[in-house]
């Protein structure tokens, strides 16, 4: 069976250089932790309930004051230029017309004014959120914050699982390290420390502890997403230290690669969390019934990473409109077919094993 998405990834990997396809497509280490993000959707089934009546359908959801159309939103991923010329300003086009919010990449090949500028155009109140690494210098910080305040982005999400770089062996092997000449990630230009006129470059660091992202608290207005949680005691931290939601994600299998997958953690973590904050989750959403799945399971949304790459180097911006319509669709028919009316109505019931009726 091919699904629209499938036809889109295989149209994406004829057009894309192999080694840029492989930075994309590829996971850490043996790529357990990516394989797995989908084989642990295969693992579940939904119970659905019938003579509910459910109609109308809605399947909007609001985050931290931000509607989405549905809950499947765009996980940041790096270098859209890569993928099409169009790069981000395509993606941020293309989420802004399916009404869904954009998580722009610090790693983007577009700087985050041009992409909120871009989503604007279409949708006067399109969602933007700006994901960030917290780099070891805090001025680099805070001067990345002013941005993404300034290109009106709603909230930051704060990336928390890449103390180092994951070991991407595809990208070992392919010595991919650099973007081509150029491209660049256009949000480190300018930035304290660059040569002038030119880019920074992002740093990991090991040595981040709690009290780095309260610096970043201080610093900001913006509510502060904290992305890549998968310990449940990271959860019930982070919350009592005030951050506003929480995205369980193993950077789609490119960090730990014995990191497990995202809908095996989110039982526990949305158990921790108790409905304090939203829990979104990424990792593997391939079908709107695996963002029905983790709906029930706990989470208020889903990301979607590669997909979104898939559609834009197989069609740019209609491409990436396409990917999100599917799902969206996708969404609301697994939402008929449960019995539900909105997203509220699936709950953890809904879920049961493969295998286990
Ligand atoms: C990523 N991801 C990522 N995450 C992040 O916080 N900042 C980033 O710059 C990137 N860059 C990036 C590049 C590429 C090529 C991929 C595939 C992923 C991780 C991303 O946000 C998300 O967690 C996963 O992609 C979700 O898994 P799926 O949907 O790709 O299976």
């Amino acid at each position: 069976m091919t699904s629209a998405l499938s036809a889109l990834h295989a149209r994406a990997r004829e057009l894309l250089d192999p080694v840029h396809y492989d930075f994309f497509a590829g996971g850490a280490g043996d790529e357990m932790a990516l394989g797995e993000n989908r084989g642990a959707f295969r693992r579940l089934a939904l119970l659905p309930r019938v003579l509910r009546g459910n109609e109308p359908r809605d399947t909007a959801v609001t985050l931290l004051g931000d509607r989405a159309a549905t809950p499947v939103i765009v996980s940041p991923t790096a270098f859209h230029r890569l993928a099409h010329p169009d790069g981000e300003l395509a993606t941020a086009r293309a989420t802004a017309a399916a009404g869904t919010i954009l998580i722009a990449s610090m790693a983007s090949t577009t700087a985050v004014g041009e992409i909120t500028a871009a989503a604007r155009e279409i949708h006067p109140d399109a969602a933007v959120w700006f994901q960030l690494y917290l780099q070891p210098d805090h001025a680099v910080t805070t001067e990345l914050v002013r941005r993404a305040e300034k290109a009106g982005c709603t909230a930051l999400v704060v990336t928390v699982d890449s103390p180092v770089f994951g070991r991407r062996e595809r990208d070992e092997r392919n010595d991919f390290h650099d973007l081509p000449p150029g491209l660049a990630a256009e949000n480190m230009r300018d930035l304290p420390g660059a040569p002038p006129g030119g880019t920074l470059d992002i740093a990991m660091s090991p040595a981040l502890t709690w009290p780095d992202l309260w610096r970043l608290r201080d610093a900001t207005a913006l509510p502060i997403i904290l992305k890549g949680v998968l310990h449940p005691e990271d959860a019930r931290i982070a919350v009592a230290e005030g951050v506003d939601a929480l995205m369980v994600s193993n950077h789609g299998g490119r960090q730990l690669d014995a990191a497990p997958a995202t809908i095996e953690a989110l039982p526990r973590i949305a158990e921790a969390v108790a409905g304090r904050v939203p829990v979104l989750l990424d990792g593997g959403v391939r079908r709107g019934s695996d963002a029905a799945i983790a709906l029930a399971l706990g989470a208020t949304a889903v990301g979607v990473g590669r997909p979104v790459l898939w559609g834009l180097a197989a069609d740019g911006e209609a491409g990436v409109r396409q990917v999100l319509q599917v799902l969206g669709a996708e969404f609301d028919h697994a939402l008929a077919l449960c019995g539900a009316r909105r997203p509220a109505d699936l709950t953890q019931d809904l879920v049961t094993p493969r295998g286990a009726v």
